[in-house]
């Protein structure tokens, strides 16, 4: 049988902690028979998502795969996942939330790998009768399952807040199962991560759940959580919600499921969320479904407001350009 493929991807610093967690994980995966493979996100060169859409437009148009009109080491990170049957992710804290680089390349993942526009477009054109190879990459439907791992050096936990929550923009598009999710803070109290093995074993545990659901016999198993703490969400697991202006319901943030709020005797804070509402998470066909049908109907195309460019020319015209620098600026700004 063929060996399942688990890919690393850290975007820490080289041989820091993010580097370590995730080949520490890695390794248990290769103790138990997978296939691995490592990327440091900090070794790739990879530009930013210029909004230029063609990706999108591509397949809802058929004339694209979902591919990226520029081509640069994003493309390294795409074949690895693509030939991936998991993923393990570590991203450092910065300012909260993920790095810089870990939001470009979600921004490179984005709407063209969402899985409800590259299927429609593979069935569209294998109807139509195209080539396979003219079609979007049907390694994009594959299964696959994650876990995530947040670092931060803070000794808060808030100050990681935001990190894992924003790890899920890497896996929701393609419809990757999170099974597991570890939010290490308090990072900078140890000199490496190697020297704390509490944070080592469960980098154990998150290669050995990595290889349960690889192994799992049913889908129910497969998906099945695997983190140390339920959350607030059944889809997520994550515990970022938020309140709705009319203050009633709630909705949780990683995944869009939609709910209502209660505190019971204990002042214990429970979500309740329906049957049909967690179908429309963004990490469900449904959810994905949903958005993708919104875009494609409600996008107006270009050519429907007829002045645009004379309501654009004022401006277009208006450049006021950045302030003079002050003669006693002592920042970076250079010295002619
Ligand atoms: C620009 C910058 C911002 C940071 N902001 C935070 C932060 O908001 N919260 C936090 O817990 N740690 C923060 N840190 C610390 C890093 O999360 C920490 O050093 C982490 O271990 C980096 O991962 P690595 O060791 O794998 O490189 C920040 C570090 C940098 C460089």
């Amino acid at each position: 049988m063929e060996k399942k493929k688990v890919l690393g991807i850290s975007f820490g610093r080289k041989m820091s902690n993010c580097d370590v967690m995730v080949k520490h994980a890695l390794m248990e995966c290769e103790k138990a028979g997978c296939e691995v493979a490592f990327l440091r996100a900090d070794d790739l060169n990879v530009s930013n998502c210029t909004g230029c859409i063609a990706c999108t437009i591509g397949l809802m148009t058929g004339r694209g795969r979902g591919y990226c009109v520029r081509h640069d080491d994003f493309d390294i990170l795409d074949e690895a996942v693509m030939q991936s049957d998991a993923v393990i992710l570590a991203c450092p804290t910065y300012e909260t939330s993920v790095t810089g680089r870990f939001k470009t390349i979600c921004d490179r993942i984005g709407p063209s790998h969402d899985i409800t526009f590259r299927k429609a477009a593979f069935e569209e054109g294998m109807a139509a009768g195209k080539p396979e190879e003219q079609l979007p990459d049907k390694r994009s439907f594959k299964k696959r399952q994650a876990a995530l791992i947040s670092v931060g050096g803070a000794m808060t936990e808030n100050w990681i807040a935001l990190t894992l929550p924003m790890m899920f923009e890497f896996t929701f598009p393609m419809a990757i199962d999170v099974v597991d999710a570890v939010e290490y803070y308090g990072a900078m109290a140890h000199e490496s991560v190697v020297g704390y093995p509490e944070m080592m074993e469960r980098m154990t545990r998150v290669g050995q759940n990595i290889v349960a659901s690889l192994n799992a016999e049913t889908e129910e198993e497969r998906i099945a959580w695997r983190g140390d703490e339920e959350g607030m969400c059944p889809v997520c697991h994550t515990r970022l919600i938020q309140i709705s202006h009319d203050k009633k319901t709630a909705d949780c943030v990683v995944c869009g499921s939609h709910g209502t709020l209660s505190i019971d005797e204990n002042g214990i804070v429970n979500m309740h969320y329906t049957k049909e509402e967690l179908e429309r998470s963004r990490l469900r066909w449904g959810g994905k479904l949903e958005h993708s049908t919104e875009i494609k109907t409600k996008a107006q195309p270009s050519g429907t407001i007829k002045n645009l460019a004379e309501l654009k020319a004022p401006y277009a015209a208006f450049n006021p350009g950045v302030f003079a620098v002050e003669k006693e600026a002592f920042g970076n700004v250079k010295e002619d």
